[in-house]
Order: structure tokens, then C-alpha cells, then sequence
């Protein structure tokens, strides 16, 4: 099994140019639902599903650096997968995010477990 740590383990999900600020973008990674997030140009990746019960993240909204859970407004910080707004309390994982060529590129692995 790959370990998707330093260079190794990245899958390509989408084209760079897809991925618009504020508005959250999702993919499949190693089989996993990911939420890819664009704040100030900055690109993040996290776990597609919250921490709280059955709900698909990528059918939130991102507010800032915050992705809003759609069924009951749990909010998660893009950077760190912490929960900062109940009722989720428990975090969600996030994942290395690079570009290249006009990629997206997203470990295959979590960084943070979630
Ligand atoms: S399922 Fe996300 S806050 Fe309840």
C-alpha cells in the first residue's frame, strides 16, 4: 500500500483553472470523497464527509477559511480540519494539495487523520 507521504502518493483531481475562490470543488481521492477549497488563491483539501452525521461537504458553503456543513451549519477550517462550529465536534482530514502544469494534485493519503 502506498504511503502517501513527502513526494509520492499525489493524484491527479482536477484542472487548477476548475477551482474557483469561496466556492468548494469536489473529487475522488483513493476512493474517498475530498472537498477541494480555494481561499485567497490558496488551495486546501479536506475529508468530504463531516465529522457529525451523514452530510456532503462539498454541498456546503465556504465562508473564508471555514466550510459550512449543509445539514446543520457545522463549520470546519479548510487549513487544520478542526471543527469550530458545533454540532460537529470531532475534526475532519485534510490532505497536501499541489499544482502542477495546471493540476491539481492531492495526496492519496491524509496528512491530518481526521
Ligand atoms: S451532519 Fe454536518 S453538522 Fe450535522
Amino acid at each position: 500500500m502506498a504511503t502517501g507521504s513527502g513526494q509520492e502518493g499525489f493524484v491527479d483531481v482536477a484542472a487548477a483553472a476548475d477551482v474557483y475562490d469561496d466556492e468548494p470543488y469536489g473529487v475522488k481521492v483513493n476512493g474517498q470523497r475530498v472537498v477541494l477549497c480555494k481561499v485567497d488563491g490558496q488551495l486546501y483539501a479536506v475529508g468530504g464527509l463531516c465529522s457529525h452525521q451523514y452530510a456532503e461537504l462539498d454541498e456546503g458553503e465556504l465562508r473564508g477559511c471555514v466550510l459550512m456543513c449543509p445539514l446543520h451549519n457545522s463549520g470546519f477550517d479548510v487549513r487544520t480540519g478542526q471543527a469550530i462550529q458545533l454540532p460537529a465536534t470531532q475534526p475532519i482530514p485534510t490532505y497536501a494539495v499541489r499544482v502542477e502544469n495546471g493540476r491539481v494534485l492531492v495526496s492519496l493519503h491524509p496528512v491530518t487523520p481526521g
